[in-house]
């Protein structure tokens, strides 16, 4: 079975100094569980608070970094962007890519994120690639047409080779900060939409062995045992929830 993983968005929500108490909290109540074999846990950080975390994450193995987005290009002159080589120079193991709110405020489209998926990738970072229909597009009986668009546009062209992984985050983009997750059973169906597509872009080893699917949106600690089990996502990509320790705490134990 394929490790659970629980990754924390911390989005544009907290300080520094904030950043750097929730990060110190969340390691002292890490060190007192036993058994964290089969999770793995990923803080994302905004970019400016990477280093601070690195740093306090540096004896803690249990925990990996992640950062919210990245740019295409290794180097060059793009203005206030990031190069992944950076990301992975500072220690961050994973990159979020596609996520709503960057295709909301900065008109980020999929195939921007077919480029950074595939730069990640070269630069040995594991991409947690967004993905999910809007209330608009699910009320037109849209949503399977959406997401298989969005899969074949940001993963079509991109071989994955033994060593590469990626994560795929189904994240229904209604409910995200909604307080109020899908039905698990239908967040499951559309897990298996996405599987049928992957399945015709790659082989069925890679799929088992590279590729996690996991879920987003308003997931806490009360609902998030519904969304993780072997016949369902392997994991969860958590907002709101993981801004406070207890309540992230408490969904780590969850999983167990
Ligand atoms: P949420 O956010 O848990 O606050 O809904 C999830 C996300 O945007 O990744």
């Amino acid at each position: 079975m394929k490790n659970k993983i629980i990754i924390a968005n911390w989005k544009m929500n907290l300080t520094i100094k904030q950043t750097e108490i929730l990060t110190k909290d969340i390691i002292k109540e890490i060190k007192k569980i036993k058994n964290l074999d089969n999770i793995e846990i990923v803080l994302c950080p905004s970019f400016v608070a990477l280093s601070l975390v690195a740093n306090l994450l540096k004896r803690m193995k249990k925990i990996a970094l992640g950062a919210q987005n990245c740019f295409w290009e290794d180097y060059g002159a793009f203005t206030g962007e990031i190069s992944p080589i950076t990301l992975n120079e500072i220690g961050c193991k994973y990159v979020i890519v596609g996520h709503s709110e960057r295709k909301k405020y900065l008109s980020e489209t999929d195939n921007m994120t077919h480029q950074k998926v595939k730069s990640i990738l070269n630069n040995n970072l594991i991409p947690i690639i967004c993905l999910g229909e809007t209330f608009e597009e699910r009320q037109k009986g849209l949503k399977e047409f959406v997401i298989i668009n969005q899969i074949t546009k940001i993963l079509e062209g991109i071989k994955l080779k033994a060593h590469q992984k990626i994560i795929i985050a189904y994240e229904p983009v209604w409910v995200i900060g909604s307080g109020q997750a899908i039905e698990p059973k239908e967040a499951n169906y559309i897990r298996k939409v996405i599987l049928q597509r992957l399945i015709d872009l790659y082989p069925l080893p890679i799929i088992r062995n590279n590729i996690r699917i996991i879920y987003g949106g308003s997931v806490d600690s009360k609902n998030i045992k519904n969304f993780v089990s072997p016949d369902s996502f392997d994991g969860v990509l958590v907002g709101g929830a993981s801004l406070r320790s207890d309540e992230f705490i408490k969904m780590i134990k969850n999983l167990l």
